[in-house]
């Protein structure tokens, strides 16, 4: 079994194609795609399969969200030639990897998901007493681990799939993770780093088996890091001998929360679409500056001379995000004095989000009005993950014992 340790972090991120997208979506998600696309190997999934675990009942709402949602990522600046953008459902080793784990997932994890029972009564209108509602957390886990990625970008919502999925993976690699005569192999292993590093891994692996010590592992992992020359093999064991565990067949993901001060809704609530408080990420400019001129500001300023309170204004929030010092400062004293009247207050926001919003368009243009080019770039980039994900499925039958010679 050669199995590919991500030594270097892997990200992968999904998105389900449920409606079209809006600045909530650019400042919360995107924007950060954009910004590890330059730095890490990106894999972007669009989540169809999870899209149907609540939307069953309305397939078409699917079907034309895929292409507008992919749109909006490229209009956001997310780049085909940086990061591999694929749809889910297309690469069937998704669906065969969740189908796999659910074998050795316990049922009380799933019952137990803060998601599962809250999604269940925010969506009252839909029956979500289903067996594949139960198994979401299992599907997003398959979406991380049959591309081994190690950073996870979510909001904080999904923390928990993500913890889920490390569950996972630890207790994958503790069921199959064993090879016969590993302790031997691993020993060998050791060997090869030679007499200095030998006795330098052992004192760092026994200080952490012993004793826990977190820098030791580090340390000892840095030694493995540095040296080139190791087989995958070798490295794999070396890892997993140091802290007690036989080879890592699938590495532990983690969350990467994503920072950003986000943009709220219209009404001050979380941008949302159920809410109906958003600005489309390409919505015509003079929609963008009318819904911005009418949206509420502090209820205390009743008349333009009643001076006013940033921090209890949603329009405050958007300076948060668009303005810089001086503009912000301009509307602090200018609020707080009456000096300046709500609209006067709007108009810069109005031009930096039109400003945006424009930009979204112009690069949606060409793609709009070929859909061919889209079709394009996600069949590039799905052959190019199924590529990945097809070795790591093998791996994984191998292991599980479903490989007939
Ligand atoms: N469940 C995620 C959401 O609702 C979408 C998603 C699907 C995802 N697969 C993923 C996110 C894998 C991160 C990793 O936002
Ligand atoms: Fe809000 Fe600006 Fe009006 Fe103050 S002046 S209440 S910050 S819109």
């Amino acid at each position: 079994m050669n199995s590919v340790p991500a030594t270097d972090p892997r990200v992968l991120s999904g998105m389900r194609p449920t409606g079209r997208l809006h600045l909530g979506h650019y400042h919360g998600v995107l924007k950060n795609w954009v910004r590890l696309q330059n730095r890490y190997e990106c894999f972007f999934c669009v989540a169809d399969l999870h899209a149907l675990t609540t939307q069953y009942e309305e397939p078409d709402v699917i079907r034309e969200s895929v292409w507008e949602m992919v749109i909006d990522w490229l209009a956001a600046g997310v780049d085909p030639k940086a990061a591999r953008l694929f749809i889910q459902s297309r690469i069937a080793e998704h669906s065969e990897l969740h189908l796999l784990l659910s074998m050795i997932t316990p049922l009380g994890w799933l019952e137990r998901m803060p998601t599962y029972k809250d999604q269940q009564e925010r969506l009252k209108e839909k029956d979500l007493a289903t067996y594949g509602f139960l198994g979401y957390p299992v599907l997003q886990t398959a979406d991380i681990l049959v591309y081994k990625a190690t950073l996870v970008p979510v909001g904080e919502d999904q923390v928990p799939h993500v913890e889920m999925s490390r569950e996972l993976a630890r207790r994958f690699n503790h069921l199959y993770g064993r090879e016969p005569g590993f302790e031997e192999k691993a020993e060998a292993a050791v060997r090869t780093l030679g007499k200095k590093n030998a006795r330098l891994y052992r004192e760092l692996r026994r200080r952490f088996q012993e004793r826990g010590d977190r820098q030791a592992l580090e340390e000892a992992r840095a030694l493995l890091d540095a040296r080139q020359n190791l087989t995958l093999g070798d490295r794999e064991r070396l890892y997993g001998y140091l802290e007690g565990r036989s080879r890592i067949l699938l590495p532990e993901p983690r969350a990467l929360l994503t920072p950003a001060a986000r943009v709220p809704g219209l009404d001050g609530r979380k941008m949302s679409k159920s809410y109906h408080n958003t600005i489309g990420l390409r919505d015509e400019p003079e929609t963008v500056a009318q819904r911005i001129r009418t949206m509420p500001t502090d209820p205390a300023r009743v008349r333009r001379t009643d001076p006013g309170d940033p921090d209890k204004c949603p329009v405050w929030r958007f300076h948060e995000v668009y303005s810089d010092d001086k503009i912000r400062e301009w509307v602090r004293h200018g609020c707080r004095s009456a000096a300046i009247g709500c609209l006067d207050c709007k108009q810069p926001v109005i031009d930096a989000v039109v400003a945006e919003v424009k930009g979204f368009r112009e690069r949606a243009k060409p793609f709009q009005d070929d859909l061919g080019l889209v079709r394009g770039i996600i069949a590039e980039g799905t052959e190019s993950a199924r590529d990945v994900a097809r070795q790591t499925l093998e791996e994984v039958r191998e292991a599980m014992g479903l490989v007939y010679r």
